[in-house]
């Protein structure tokens, strides 16, 4: 599916998106705040793990976030799975030349209405580290509530930090 918004457009991933994919992930600013398993440095191999991925899920929940007529990031939300089974967990990321431009609001905004639009869930949440101040507010201007700390839950990059919950429910 894809989502025109005003600053960006997300649309599905393609095959082609891999040199865009590596220009903008491979940024150790970007890997700072993502789960390792999202890598650096971010190799051709990891853009094409990660097409080949997402190119199989059917229906897809991730989106590639076009800027400029490029992908410039990414943004996608995951099913819980048995008891969790009526929430989902949103994710996202953007390459630093994109970043204060509004973007990740409004995508993120767009993926959550679409969320719970599609899927039959409650409740949709995001996990932070406590340092992504850019994120939390992010979260916030969205509508997203900080619902819990998680008192150094996180080892990154050699530092340890907390981790922040924040969700929202269906309207
Ligand atoms: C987090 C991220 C997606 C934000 O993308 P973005 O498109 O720049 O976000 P937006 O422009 O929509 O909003 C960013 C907000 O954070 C604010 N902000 C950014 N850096 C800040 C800082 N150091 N201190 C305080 N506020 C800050 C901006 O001013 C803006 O708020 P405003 O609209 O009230 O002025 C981007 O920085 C990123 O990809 N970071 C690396 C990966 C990541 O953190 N992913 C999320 C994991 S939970």
């Amino acid at each position: 599916m894809i989502i025109p918004l005003s600053q960006c457009t997300l649309r599905p991933w393609a095959a082609s998106d891999a040199a865009a994919l590596v220009r903008h992930a491979n940024d150790r600013e970007v890997w700072r705040n993502l789960r390792d398993r999202f890598p650096h440095p971010y190799t051709p191999p990891d853009a094409d793990t990660w097409l080949a991925w997402v190119l199989g899920q059917d229906p897809s929940t991730h989106w590639a976030i076009e800027v400029d007529g490029e992908a410039g990031g990414g943004i996608g939300f995951e099913l819980g799975e048995d008891v969790h089974a009526r929430m989902a967990e949103v994710g996202y990321w953007l390459g630093r030349r994109f970043w204060g431009r509004g973007i990740a609001t409004e995508a993120l905004r767009a993926v959550t209405a679409h969320a719970f639009a599609m899927r039959d869930i409650d409740r949709v949440e995001a996990r932070v580290f406590a340092w992504n101040v850019a994120s939390i507010r992010v979260l916030e201007k969205v509508g997203y509530s900080r619902e819990a700390c998680l008192r150094r839950a996180v080892y990154k990059d050699g530092a340890v930090t907390d981790l922040l919950i924040y969700g929202i429910l269906r309207a």
